[in-house]
């Protein structure tokens, strides 16, 4: 760059902020993801041998992670992948398979992470449609919420494992040790589990005055867990079709209301007191809070590896709003969305 004389940098600077005020005042339209910078194997990861063009398939030393893509949440999913890259010791060891009923976003994840392994998988809405019924939360009767129900039916058969993802956690530690949960004999899938939490809250009065549905958690020991993070052996799913065991739940719940929320209740039904634990440092939840605009919550006791905003509010739109709850500077970090011509980049 050539040198200014102060006079033509004052005369910039000035240019610059006009610009500025120009886009925040009029659209946010130009605003772009930025490009990650690569990630590299640390020099003891296990070798991909043959791994040139990745194909997806039973490699030992894939970590398989999936995520959902939608353009109300891109922000989210792709904060949600660099954090994933950037706290793994193997991050070139990392296969993405994202859902999306938008296939076009795939040209905005290769844009801002062009090394990176993943495929796309194209949700149909139809797969589901007829089968949501309304919930209190109309965000979470959006169809690609339910995609987590078909990731066996979705992903290549030879994927044995896989840890699903919601947009709006990031990671702060290495996603193999989450990957590597032994799942004991049976169980088809891991999550940390709360036995605090009220179970019976999560569903209605109908379904447990029910003399026969009452009887589904007999003998379960079963406490809530969130379908945020979850390690599945879809091999299990699989064999166990539990696709179809969550979809006879939710064909019962559209002809009487046996819960009030999206899609997290039918696992309760099929998995509670079914799976194996995962530290609870691996899914610190709840930090959406309750509302949009107030009610910041705080971290759980104890240690962190995954901040999850679960719950109505979002960081990037409290931070949008200029009204951000003091733990979404933690979010704020793996935010590719950038102004253009912002100062810092
Ligand atoms: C995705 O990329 C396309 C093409 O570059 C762009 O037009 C679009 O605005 C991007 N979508 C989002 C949600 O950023
Ligand atoms: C699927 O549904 C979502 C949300 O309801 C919508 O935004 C999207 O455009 C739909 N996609 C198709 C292909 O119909
Ligand atoms: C758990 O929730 C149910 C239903 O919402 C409620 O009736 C019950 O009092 C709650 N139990 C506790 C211990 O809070
Ligand atoms: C959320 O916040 C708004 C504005 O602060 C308030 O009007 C509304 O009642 C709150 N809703 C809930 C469910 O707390």
């Amino acid at each position: 760059m050539p040198t200014l004389s102060p006079l033509h940098h004052r005369l910039l600077l000035l240019n610059l902020s006009l610009l500025l005020t120009t886009i925040n005042g009029t659209t946010t339209t130009r605003r772009q993801f930025k490009e990650a910078p690569k990630f590299y194997n640390s020099p003891n990861c296990p070798s991909l041998n043959n791994f040139h063009h990745p194909s997806t398939c039973s490699n030992r030393a894939l970590v398989h992670v999936s995520l959902t893509l939608d353009a109300n949440y891109l922000r989210g999913s792709i904060a949600t992948t660099l954090s994933v890259l950037q706290h793994s010791s193997c991050p070139e060891n990392v296969f993405f398979h994202f859902i999306t009923t938008t296939p076009s976003l795939s040209s905005n994840i290769s844009k801002s992470f062009p090394y990176l392994h993943f495929n796309i998988y194209p949700f149909n809405n139809h797969t589901v449609s007829g089968l949501i019924s309304t919930s209190i939360r109309s965000a979470l009767d959006c169809p690609l919420n339910y995609a987590r129900n078909y990731l066996a039916n979705l992903l290549p058969p030879c994927v044995h494992t896989v840890v699903y993802l919601d947009s709006d956690l990031v990671l702060v530690d290495d996603i193999a040790k989450l990957a590597a949960t032994p799942l004991g004999d049976q169980a088809v899938l891991a999550a940390p589990e709360y036995c605090n939490a009220n179970f019976t809250s999560y569903f209605t009065p109908t379904f447990w005055s029910n003399p026969t549905l009452s009887l589904t958690f007999e003998g379960r020991n079963a406490c809530y867990f969130n379908t945020g993070v979850m390690v599945i052996d879809l091999q299990r799913w699989r064999l166990g079709d539990y696709t179809s065991k969550i979809v006879e739940w939710m064909e019962l719940q559209k002809r009487m209301r046996i819960y009030e929320l999206g899609s997290l209740p039918p696992f309760l039904l099929v998995f509670a007191g079914k799976i194996a634990p995962v530290d609870h440092r691996w899914n610190q939840h709840g930090l959406g809070g309750d509302n949009y605009s107030g009610l910041c919550r705080d971290l759980h006791p104890g240690p962190v590896s995954l901040l999850h905003w679960s719950g109505k509010g979002k960081p990037w739109a409290r931070l949008d709003a200029n009204r951000p709850c003091p733990l979404d500077a933690l979010w704020a970090p793996y935010d590719l969305l950038k102004m253009p011509f912002s100062l810092d980049s």
